[in-house]
């Protein structure tokens, strides 16, 4: 909690040369002597470097500033706000297998966030900062180049397109998520469409990406997004689900899977849970890669 303080404070960002307690007080209009606790505290855990009675940020903080290329700021903050809550009240998940988040906050996550816009930018700031690592050789592992269309549906703030595009200039790239997300993409050579997925997607590609999208969801609302994404491909079109596929890889998915029960009420398929969902909405598997170390692409045809 102390780290995130400092990330919402944008402390890290203010150190980025040595600075006194009284000094950032000052600037900032904060109260002197509870920001020292902060920043004793801050490098009593190892996130700054002290010298007598100034404070800079070391190679750790510096992954939590704003304008690192790795920077995990926005996840730190994620992490630390209403998941913690949830988390808090798992033992209500266990026993009724329902969603700690939605008991205590009275709404699904997602329309949840879409009430408040700041949330809402700090998830999908964090998402992108995720988004911009574990996509980075997406463009070189599938031949997009093929394609006239590809759409991204649930693609946040756009970083997998982004890659594809710069890859694939031709290529026309269709960001597709909710209304109050797509309005704050900047990313400007895209075409942006607003809407819901579980309803008619109102345009056509030739190509569908679902990444990170369907393990929030149980298994009925899971078809009803594939179905709407089968019906916005064109014949012969291809579906790319991104997913961590817990019997693909080393790492262990226990925890998160956790973490998705608390929050949407879903858990982290197999592979061969994402093929069934597929295979019975429409869809037919072609292949299947690793993309990194925790996510696995799989590749369907429209049947
Ligand atoms: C876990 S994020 C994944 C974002 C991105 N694909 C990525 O991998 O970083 C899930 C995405 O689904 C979007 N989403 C949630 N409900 C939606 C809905 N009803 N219609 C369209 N998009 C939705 C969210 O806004 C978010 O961008």
């Amino acid at each position: 909690m102390a780290v995130s303080t400092a990330c919402k404070l944008d402390l890290f960002d203010h150190l980025q040369e040595y600075k006194t307690a009284k000094q950032l007080a000052t600037e900032h209009s904060w109260n002197e002597n509870a920001l020292l606790l902060l920043l004793n505290s801050l490098h009593h855990i190892g996130f700054l470097d002290k010298k007598e009675d100034l404070f800079k940020i070391n190679d750790l903080s510096e992954l939590l500033t704003e304008k690192n290329p790795e920077s995990l700021k926005y996840a730190c903050m994620l992490w630390s706000a209403e998941h913690l809550t949830a988390w808090q009240n798992l033992e209500f998940s266990i026993k009724t297998g329902k969603s700690s988040f939605e008991k205590l906050y009275q709404k699904p996550f997602f329309d949840y966030l879409n009430q408040y816009p700041e949330k809402l930018d700090t998830y999908h700031k964090a998402m992108y900062e995720y988004a911009r690592d574990d996509y980075k050789n997406l463009p070189d592992i599938i031949d997009f180049s093929q394609y006239q269309s590809i759409m991204d549906v649930g693609g946040g703030y756009g970083a997998l397109l982004q890659g594809i595009k710069t890859k694939n200039p031709r290529i026309e790239c269709i960001l597709f998520d909710l209304p109050q997300v797509v309005q704050n993409v900047t990313i400007s050579n895209i075409k942006k469409i607003g809407g819901s997925f579980f309803e008619k997607i109102p345009i056509q590609a030739d190509a569908i990406v679902l990444s990170r999208v369907l393990h929030d969801w149980n298994d009925e609302k899971a078809k009803l997004i594939l179905k709407n994404c089968c019906e916005a491909l064109y014949s012969k079109g291809v579906l790319y689900v991104i997913e961590n596929c817990s019997d693909k890889i080393k790492i262990d998915l226990s925890l998160l899977s956790l973490n998705m029960l608390a929050i949407c009420e879903s858990y982290e398929r197999t592979a061969q849970q994402y093929v069934e969902l597929c295979e019975s909405t429409g869809f037919q598997l072609d292949n299947e890669m690793p993309l990194n170390e925790l996510q696995t692409i799989l590749i369907f045809k429209k049947i």
